[in-house]
């Protein structure tokens, strides 16, 4: 397995300066920026269907709200130091490559997949897809959040934190846009149907607005798509 060493290079500078159970350590500038992507996708997973399966899961800390109410969740990640501390932070994990994932077919109740396509090409964006509709179950769900890379706000905030990083001789993040259109079209080849999409947002009092408009376009933070395999 082949990791991106800049990347990786990045999220142990941050393990070591925030500490795995803080969400900064897997690349979330802000604390309450993290908590609203959570609450967004904790509010889109249905309980019922198990098991839960976070791909690029970082130190794990997303879904692990789950875990106090005995939910079975795993996490999947290639990053060693990842790896150890979703471990640490009581997930379960598989070690492996999120385009060709350690799983049998039909296995997964709900994949969920936050602030990593952003790191990743189209062709890449869609072997994922497909790898993730490979896995879930019949009915089962895959949730994905990636960065509104197109937005204003977005624009402005990777320019300002680009030219900081390069000047505190930090490696980069590498910046795809995907917009919603691209990655609903891998979504519908791989044979899953669209069960909700929204754009999140970090200054006003709602966490989602619909996908078009003026709004998502100035400030919308994060792209957010609900998928379901029939
Ligand atoms: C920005 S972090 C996101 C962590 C977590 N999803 C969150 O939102 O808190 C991206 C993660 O993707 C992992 N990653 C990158 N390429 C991967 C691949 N091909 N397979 C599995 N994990 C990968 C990195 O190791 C890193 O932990």
């Amino acid at each position: 397995m082949k990791a991106d060493t800049n990347v990786d290079a990045r999220y142990k500078f941050l393990r070591d300066r925030h500490g795995e159970e803080n969400p900064q350590a897997n690349g979330y500038r802000l604390g309450s920026f993290f908590a609203r992507e959570q609450r967004v996708l904790l509010s889109a997973l249905d309980y019922k269907k198990g098991p839960f399966l976070d791909v690029a899961c970082g130190s794990g800390l997303m879904l692990a709200p789950l875990l106090k109410e005995g939910h079975m969740v795993y996490g999947l990640d290639f990053n060693d130091d990842a790896c150890i501390a979703a471990i640490q932070n009581g997930i379960k994990i598989l070690r492996g490559d999120a385009f060709n994932m350690p799983l049998a077919d039909n296995t997964i109740g709900q994949i969920v997949n936050c602030q990593f396509l952003n790191q990743q090409p189209p062709e890449q964006t869609k072997k994922f897809i497909e790898e993730s509709a490979r896995v879930l179950k019949p009915g089962g769900q895959l949730i994905i959040l990636w960065r509104h890379a197109r937005s204003m706000i977005h624009k402005t905030s990777h320019a300002v934190f680009t030219f900081m990083d390069r000047f505190t001789g930090q490696p980069p993040f590498p910046q795809y846009e995907h917009p919603m259109q691209e990655v609903q079209s891998f979504a519908e080849a791989s044979g899953l149907e669209v069960k909700q999409k929204a754009v999140t947002l970090p200054f006003l009092k709602r966490d989602m607005i619909c996908t078009d408009g003026l709004t998502a376009k100035t400030i919308g933070a994060s792209l957010f798509i609900v998928l379901r395999k029939p």
